[in-house]
């Protein structure tokens, strides 16, 4: 007996044309991953892309029940508007029409902070049609930088993933590119979560955000040289008193090139800033007004680095989810066009402060943080781990005060201490 006819036969075929090293590619991978034909590897593709877009919901399909945000103050340069933001990326705003989308998203934090965070878990597929929308505004030379903390597990000492698979998801599903991921270290951070860093003592102070800077294609506008960083001593001293071209034992070649006297030294992508304004204009105006100050604010420094070093003088800046609107005043103080979106009217109120009385960005800037190489301390193996990695609380919940330490080894003054420049520094 013959084979029975398929009702849906397979007989429409699309020529798809390929490089003989994609195609070659192509044939290897579905002939690794068991199928049949090139024809049904592609048919399987394409099926789980439609799975994806339906179990998630396209930003397309519910676009009906985006409301544009009101806007809620101008400024020659700026407005805020207040309202969910995805009325504002994915109608109000124009495709392609912003040049640096610079934000920090409500975290996946355990515990929950009073502007109501999502669950982590839930974290993804809320992002989701922000991601869409992101995508839609975004110019293609522009960039997104996301400022996010990560997050520890509940009732156990273990970090959650959720702001790396935000990263791969943007990346994987969205086309975005990483074009560098920087480290926000906050020197002033407390130690939490007391339960397993002062009480059982098996994790050390979490101490950075990871800033993700993201783009539509792999070339945005970008350079370096808007944001220099001052030579550090060691730096100045080969300036001084000259070096000699030689191979290094890693490989590198420096040649002589490297002890030209530039602008200033490239910094690198770990951004020390100490997020400890308290009396700034803003806080002034929201005691004067009796307005709750925004509860997870971050300092200007941070707009500030990604706003020189991605876009020129009147380009425009968004910050989705603004609280306080600390981008939309940098901007405003850097000559950038800027939009500002908060869903809480309370710190659109307090923002207000911002753009009262503008005389300059202001506060100190050349500020400079030293750190202590790992293990500068000798602590002897005396000192007993925990045999159970902590899963049982300590009895006395305070820790009696720790031994003092044997030696402190000698320090050799290298570049990284803390040396007086003529600018202001904080040792740690
Ligand atoms: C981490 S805070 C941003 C703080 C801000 N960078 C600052 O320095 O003041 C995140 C903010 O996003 C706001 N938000 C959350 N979902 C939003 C949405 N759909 N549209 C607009 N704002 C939203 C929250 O109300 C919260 O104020």
């Amino acid at each position: 007996m013959g084979r029975p006819k398929s009702p849906a036969p397979r007989t429409s075929i699309a020529n798809v044309r390929l490089t003989s090293v994609e195609r070659a590619q192509m044939e290897a991978d579905y002939r690794t991953l068991g199928f049949g034909s090139l024809s049904e590897y592609v048919r399987f593709l394409h099926a789980t892309h439609r799975q994806r877009e339906s179990s998630h919901g396209r930003a397309s399909d519910v676009l009906q029940e985006y409301t544009c945000p009101r806007q809620f103050h101008s400024t020659t340069r700026g407005a805020m508007f207040q309202g969910d933001s995805l009325g504002l990326v994915h109608r109000t705003l124009e495709p392609n029409s912003i040049d640096l989308i610079m934000t920090s998203p409500p975290f996946g934090l355990v515990r929950k902070k009073s502007y109501g965070n999502e669950d982590a878990d839930e974290y993804l597929k809320w992002f989701r049609p922000f991601a869409e929308g992101f995508k839609r505004v975004l110019h293609p030379k522009g960039s997104l930088v996301i400022d996010i903390g990560g997050s520890w597990k509940p009732g156990i000492p273990v970090r959650s993933l959720y702001h790396f698979e935000l990263l791969i998801m943007l990346c994987r599903d969205y086309g975005f590119h990483l074009c560098q991921e920087h480290f926000w270290w906050n020197p002033a951070k407390l130690p939490t979560p007391a339960e397993w860093v002062n009480i059982r003592r098996v994790r050390v102070k979490d101490a950075v955000n990871t800033i993700w800077w993201l783009s539509k294609t792999p070339w945005p506008k970008a350079s370096n040289k808007r944001v220099l960083a001052p030579y550090s001593e060691a730096m100045e001293y080969l300036l001084k008193n000259g070096y000699k071209a030689k191979l290094r034992p890693s490989g590198h070649d420096i040649s002589e090139n490297f002890s030209k006297r530039n602008v200033g030294s490239v910094p690198p992508n770990l951004l020390a800033v100490a997020n400890t304004e308290s009396n700034g204009r803003y806080q002034a105006y929201c005691k004067e007004h009796g307005i709750d100050p925004h509860p997870a604010r971050y300092p200007a420094t941070l707009p500030e680095y990604f706003i020189r070093m991605l876009t020129d003088a009147g380009d425009t800046v968004l910050d989705p989810f603004a609280g306080s609107c600390v981008t939309g005043e940098v901007a405003e103080s850097l000559g950038r066009r800027w939009i500002c979106c908060e869903l809480d009217e309370n710190y659109l109120e307090g923002a207000l402060g911002r753009f009262l009385n503008r005389n300059g960005n202001g506060g100190a800037k050349a500020v400079k943080y030293a750190i202590y190489q790992p293990c500068a301390l000798e602590i002897s193996d005396d000192e007993p781990l925990s045999p159970d990695g902590g899963s049982v609380r300590p009895s006395c919940a305070v820790q009696p005060a720790e031994r003092a330490p044997q030696h402190r080894r000698q320090h050799k003054g290298g570049a990284a201490d803390s040396v007086a420049l003529s600018r202001r520094t904080r040792a740690l």
